[in-house]
């Protein structure tokens, strides 16, 4: 399968700012990539350079064979985007703001009117298409920016975390909108903060951190990396962490999870389990919970990078 999108070596600098630093990879036709990153890895960063908004120090970048940088407005024409803040004019109607970025494609006025009329179908603002989208809901505006990047019937579409900030509800509704369009046949690059995300919906995943890909796989291999299981140990009192870390040092390499969790790769399976039992024991620590599982991508991103997704956030915040 030829690659629909082909990322190499992309460098993009602000002052003393990596925000890319070597970016490199693959979406092929039909498929979807996951970018997965915590605040600040650079993830906006590629999808505004790969549609064509951005332009990067060094690197390339081609989508559909199209270089990014020589070419740009012949591949505005066949993508799509939807970005992390919704692009949506607040004082015009939802059917209003399809109108325009259809206009803004130059095509045919029916046509404009036909598809306006099925995406609002599709994404269930049929009921608020004459509202001003100044009165919708988060997930009403990101539907409608999702419906607005799909007027021109992109078969690239690049979504920027399209379901950062709804609530559970909206975010399964988007998923399946998402799934459907993957299903007929879009190239899909999706960026996202939320592994569960990346898991259901990607193919491969490329974990992106500081402005590097730091693993690429599908699920399971990123899920491999970690050593197939892991155990889980929380104190039972918070203000043990750091006393249960050595202790657990002592018998494996002990990562600090967002939730004052802390997980050990369990190379040794359940003989690790036994031993984080007697470590924290002998050094009188008191535990609520101490368990064996299968990696989640969170243990995947901590083994990787040694800190949590959600943690990078406060750093940078
Ligand atoms: N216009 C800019 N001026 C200065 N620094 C910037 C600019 N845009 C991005 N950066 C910096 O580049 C890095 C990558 O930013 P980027 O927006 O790509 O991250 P992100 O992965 O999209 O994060 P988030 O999950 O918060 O959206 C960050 O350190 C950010 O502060
Ligand atoms: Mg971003």
């Amino acid at each position: 399968m030829a690659a629909a999108v082909e990322v190499e070596d992309l460098v993009k600098t602000y002052g003393t700012t990596r925000a890319l630093d070597g970016v490199t990879l693959q979406v092929p036709q039909g498929g979807v990539l996951g970018l997965l990153g915590p605040n600040g890895a650079g993830k906006t960063t590629t999808v505004r350079v790969l549609t064509t908004l951005l332009r990067p120090d060094s690197g390339r970048a081609s989508v559909l064979g199209i270089d990014v940088l020589k070419d740009p407005d012949k591949l505005r024409r066949i993508i799509g985007v939807a970005g992390q803040y919704a692009a949506v004019d607040e004082l015009l109607t939802g059917r209003e703001n399809l109108v325009l970025v259809g206009k803004l494609y130059h095509l045919p006025k029916a046509e404009i009117t036909r598809r306006a009329d099925e995406l609002l179908e599709r994404f269930e603002l049929t009921a608020a298409a004459s509202r001003v989208v100044k009165g919708y809901s988060g997930g009403m505006r990101r539907r409608l920016d999702l419906a607005a990047s799909l007027v021109n019937r992109p078969q690239v579409l690049f979504l920027d975390e399209p379901t950062t900030g709804l609530d559970p509800r909206s975010r399964l509704r988007l998923w399946e909108v998402i799934e459907d369009l993957v299903r007929d046949g879009t190239t899909l690059l999706l960026t996202t903060q939320y592994l569960e995300e990346a898991d259901r919906l990607a193919d491969r995943i490329a974990v992106i951190d500081t402005g590097k890909v730091i693993a690429e796989g599908t699920s399971d291999e990123l899920k491999d990396r970690v050593g197939g299981s892991v155990v889980v140990v929380r104190p039972a009192n918070s203000a043990d962490g750091d006393r249960a870390f050595a202790a657990l040092s002592t018998v494996g390499e002990p990562v600090r999870g967002a939730s004052g969790d802390l997980t050990l790769p369990a190379t040794t399976g359940v003989t690790l389990v036994t031993e984080a039992a007697r470590v924290l024991e002998e050094a009188g620590i008191a535990i609520s919970e101490l368990a064996l599982r299968r990696p989640t991508l969170d243990d995947v991103f901590l083994t990787l990078t040694g800190h949590a997704a959600e943690q990078a956030e406060e750093q940078s915040a």
